[in-house]
């Protein structure tokens, strides 16, 4: 038997562990919350690689980077994130300690210097392809920083996270033998020539050896032309560099970075919603970005983000027009569920296989497998010579992929993009139609699977492993 004493000051001793654990793993940053992580930095938002992914969302987004295989690279569409590096699960140069809670209208004069939550290695587990990077030199080192000079946001200084650590994450996230497919496009926002040439090249080549299709390949090896999605998988080209800033390109010797690329760059609040898609035509390569700063200017008020150039808060215009960059903020799992045109939530419900026919259903123009291939159903019809013209076949019938099914000068497809899609609804009159998913069966990219994400909040989890741990440690130890 221990003393009375000892037991007592045992108890205190556990109680004060007990708390000091939970309080290091409370995650109190509304979207980490909402994210339901279980594992928080000191500020509250959820640690590298602890933020659960719906694998719904998972599934509808790699079916949609899936059917684009043979686009180029031009005009592959990727979920973007503007400013990605400057996130509150970073630190407190990142934002860590920012009051604004996400989404604007933002009350009056709450602070954020942060455009996201999450690390660049959840948003990429979250879907998002285009990362962009503000790559600044001070102390030495290459760092990743943003703006580099700025009154507020400060300058480069010797803790900014080292540019090195950040690409060296991005290429293990590549090696992980789920991502192996992938293609990503990183942009750096670099904005003066910097010099530091080699030091650059060679941690984009530490990170990604060949995987980086270089402005030499695209000169030598595919003539000047952006190879397709399948090509650059054959190819083992799995990343594009590209960079740029307000008075040029900074490309280190054009080893590994492209100048930047696109013909439309337009804020938020300019976007011209479909039909007019801000210029979007089907040659041509248009971002949209969106900006959720927040923050003091000197003897200025404050400067709005949403009010200057505007948030991203629904993706659905920017898929309907095709837009290769929506390059946005706060990025999380509501938001990135805005993006997804096809699969209707909880589809597909069982195995796909050989046999399984799908349709997108009119109502909610939606993708659902069909339990009954002998329905009839009007088929979806893509222009033999342009792909971006749909029509619906004369007749409904049951699921074929055998029979000439569509009108002279039409096939039997599905679209490859939110675009082609809407072409096709505006010519299905909101009927069920046939797609023809056939090129992509049998099981798809990803095992389907019927689990939803729960948002469970951040106090439920703590009720897990290290709270039961030290309660039935502190109990042995009472005993
Ligand atoms: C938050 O961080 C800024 C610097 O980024 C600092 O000036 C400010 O004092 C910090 N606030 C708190 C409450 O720590
Ligand atoms: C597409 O838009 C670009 C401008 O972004 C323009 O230069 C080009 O001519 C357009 N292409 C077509 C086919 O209209
Ligand atoms: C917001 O800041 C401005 C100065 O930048 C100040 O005049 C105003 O009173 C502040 N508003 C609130 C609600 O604190
Ligand atoms: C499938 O649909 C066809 C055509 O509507 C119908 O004749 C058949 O009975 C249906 N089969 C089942 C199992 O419901």
């Amino acid at each position: 038997m221990m003393s009375i004493t000892r037991q007592l000051i045992i108890l205190v001793l556990c109680v004060l562990v007990v708390s000091v654990s939970t309080d290091a793993a409370e995650c109190t940053s509304e979207l980490s919350v909402e994210a339901g992580c279980d594992q928080c930095t000191d500020w509250g938002h959820c640690e590298q690689e602890t933020v659960p992914v719906d694998p719904w969302l998972q599934y509808a987004l790699k079916t949609q980077r899936e059917l684009q295989i043979d686009a180029t690279f031009d005009q592959f569409i990727m979920l973007d994130s503007h400013n990605s590096f400057q996130a509150r699960a970073y630190g407190l140069r990142y934002g860590a300690n920012d009051t604004c809670v996400w989404p604007p209208p933002y009350p009056e004069n709450c602070t954020s210097i942060a455009n996201h939550e999450f690390t660049i290695i959840d948003q990429l587990n979250l879907g998002i392809r285009g990362i962009e990077i503000d790559n600044w030199y001070c102390y030495g080192a290459m760092r990743v920083c943003h703006l580099g000079v700025h009154e507020y946001l400060g300058v480069c200084e010797s803790d900014h996270m080292l540019f090195s650590d950040l690409i060296s994450d991005i290429g293990q996230w590549l090696d992980q033998p789920e991502n192996q497919d992938e293609i990503i496009r990183l942009y750096f926002n670099e904005k003066t020539d910097q010099g530091h040439d080699d030091e650059v090249n060679d941690i984009i080549q530490g990170a990604f050896g060949t995987r980086v299709l270089t402005p030499a390949n695209l000169r030598d090896t595919y003539g000047g032309s952006w190879p397709t999605i399948r090509k650059m998988r054959e190819d083992g080209k799995h990343v594009l560099i590209a960079a740029g800033g307000t008075d040029g390109f900074f490309t280190h010797g054009d080893v590994y970075i492209h100048p930047l690329y696109f013909d439309v760059d337009v804020r938020t609040n300019l976007y011209l919603p479909y039909p007019d898609c801000s210029g979007r035509n089907d040659t041509n390569i248009v971002r949209v970005y969106s900006d959720s700063l927040n923050f003091p200017l000197v003897e200025k008020g404050y400067y709005s983000g949403e009010d200057t150039v505007g948030s991203i808060k629904d993706l659905s215009e920017y898929v309907k027009c095709r837009i290769q960059y929506p390059a946005m903020d706060m990025i999380n799992t509501n938001l990135v569920k805005t993006g997804v045109w096809t699969w209707a939530e909880r589809q597909p419900n069982g195995e796909l296989t050989y046999d399984s026919c799908v349709m997108l259903k009119g109502t909610d123009h939606r993708w659902y497998v069909s339990s009954n291939c002998s329905e009839n159903h009007y088929y979806a019809c893509q222009h033999d010579s342009d792909d971006e013209v749909w029509t619906v076949s004369d007749e409904a019938g049951p699921y074929s992929t055998e029979d000439n099914v569509c009108p002279q000068g039409y096939s039997f497809s599905i679209p490859h993009d939110g675009y082609r899609k809407q072409k096709l609804i505006e010519s299905s009159l909101d009927e069920d139609v046939w797609l023809n998913f056939s090129p992509w069966l049998p099981s798809g990219p990803v095992e389907p699977t019927d689990e939803v994400m729960t948002t469970e909040s951040a106090a439920n989890r703590l009720i897990s492993i290290p709270w039961v741990v030290l309660a039935v440690l502190c109990g042995v130890l009472l005993l």
